[in-house]
């Protein structure tokens, strides 16, 4: 490692500096002794901080100054532009308190020529704190398995409608609280005020975070009521669906690209969040598309770590030629088959995700009682 020592080191002359930086905005990468350093004017004033962002290292040479603070062009935290101060804005969406400072660095004019000395300030890390405590390690608690059903029919809550795959997906949650050994909770997205994603992931992979940063900077988002159950409470999952335009609901679309800051851990991480975990589908419209739909939520769920059971979705549409949705309404609440048929969906479910916890309880027992292997 350079030992980096009290000297000044010339950046160039302080009025071509001015001009130049006038024009980018006020903001520019230098690169000194191989330091990544942001260098900033504004009223009349430079400034020079470390060039990584408190947060999770954002490059804030890549963002924008803004009133004499740069944001971070990752998830727009704010920083003196040349204090390196973190600066909370209760105007920005994503408001970021207690978010420390970056390092900072001196700068000197000395005969019209600007220099910087390298020694930096000490950085002070965010110590900003999040809604609930998501980020914990997922761990199982004991008790019966936990079915979450999740109805991602979009509505308004205010005035409710009837929705057949919701009706399915309730009337396998009530039977399987009076026939199996179950805890069940039920959530409808429409009930649920969360953002959508705003695409983190497109500007850095890093910049997409376990929890992810939306959730961490809006308390009022709700997202965080799915990442809690999914991730943490729930050991099976039955979702409902509607089919819209040959697809699943806008919501459920809304929710599985916010469930991109838990795929991503895999990726980048590998770190898998969901384990031992089982989905089961219902899938109803009054137009066709069954297949296609159920086979690309069976692929999100899958790559998100969920297990399926055999013959892992319930599903019903009237066909492509039928306009009639009162009789497809009508069909559905009658139909006897389609409500045995989703709970025996939930009970597969169920039976397979004992299994699973059985066979990852036997495995742990083995290994603590497995001999120590003598070395060699
Ligand atoms: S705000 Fe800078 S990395 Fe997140």
């Amino acid at each position: 490692m350079n030992e980096v020592t009290n000297e000044w080191f010339q950046i160039g002359k302080a009025d071509e500096l001015i001009t130049e930086l006038e024009q980018s905005g006020g903001i520019k990468e230098l690169v000194i002794k191989d330091k990544k350093i942001v260098l900033t004017y504004h009223q009349g004033k430079f400034g020079a901080l470390n060039n990584k962002c408190n947060h999770m290292g954002g490059p804030l040479s890549k963002g924008k100054l803004k009133n004499g603070c740069i944001e971070c062009p990752w998830h727009y935290w704010r920083f003196n532009h040349q204090t390196g101060e973190s600066v909370s804005s209760e105007a920005s969406r994503h408001f970021a308190p207690n978010a420390g400072a970056v390092p900072q660095y001196t700068l000197k004019v000395d005969n019209e020529m600007l220099f910087i000395n390298l020694v930096e300030s000490k950085r002070i890390p965010a110590t900003y704190s999040m809604s609930g405590n998501l980020s914990r390690e997922p761990k199982r608690e004991e008790g019966k398995i936990r079915v979450l059903g999740l109805s991602t029919t979009a509505m308004d809550s205010e005035y409710p409608r009837f929705s057949t795959s919701e009706e399915l997906l309730k009337s396998a949650l009530n039977q399987g609280e009076k026939e199996l050994n179950i805890e069940a909770k039920f959530i409808s997205l429409s009930n649920l005020n969360f953002r959508h994603c705003e695409g983190f992931y497109s500007k850095s992979e890093r910049a997409c975070t376990w929890p992810c940063s939306i959730t961490k900077f809006d308390p009022a988002d709700e997202m965080k009521i799915i990442y809690e159950n999914l991730v943490h409470w729930a050991d099976v999952v039955l979702v409902s669906t509607p089919i819209r335009w040959g697809n699943a609901s806008s919501l459920y679309y809304k929710m599985a690209e916010r469930l991109n800051s838990v795929q991503n851990q895999i990726t980048l991480k590998n770190k898998v969040l969901i384990k031992n975990k089982v989905v089961g589908l219902i899938i109803t419209g009054g137009q066709d598309n069954i297949q296609s739909v159920a086979g690309q939520m069976l692929t999100f769920f899958g790559e998100l770590g969920f297990t399926f059971p055999a013959f892992p979705f319930v599903a019903h549409s009237l066909g492509w030629s039928s306009e009639n949705m009162a009789q497809n309404m009508d069909y559905v609440q009658k139909s006897e088959y389609l409500h045995q048929e989703s709970f025996e969906l939930l009970q597969r479910s169920t039976q397979l995700c004992q299994t699973l916890i059985n066979l990852e309880n036997k495995t742990i027992s083995m290994d603590r009682v497995a001999p120590r292997q003598s070395p060699r």
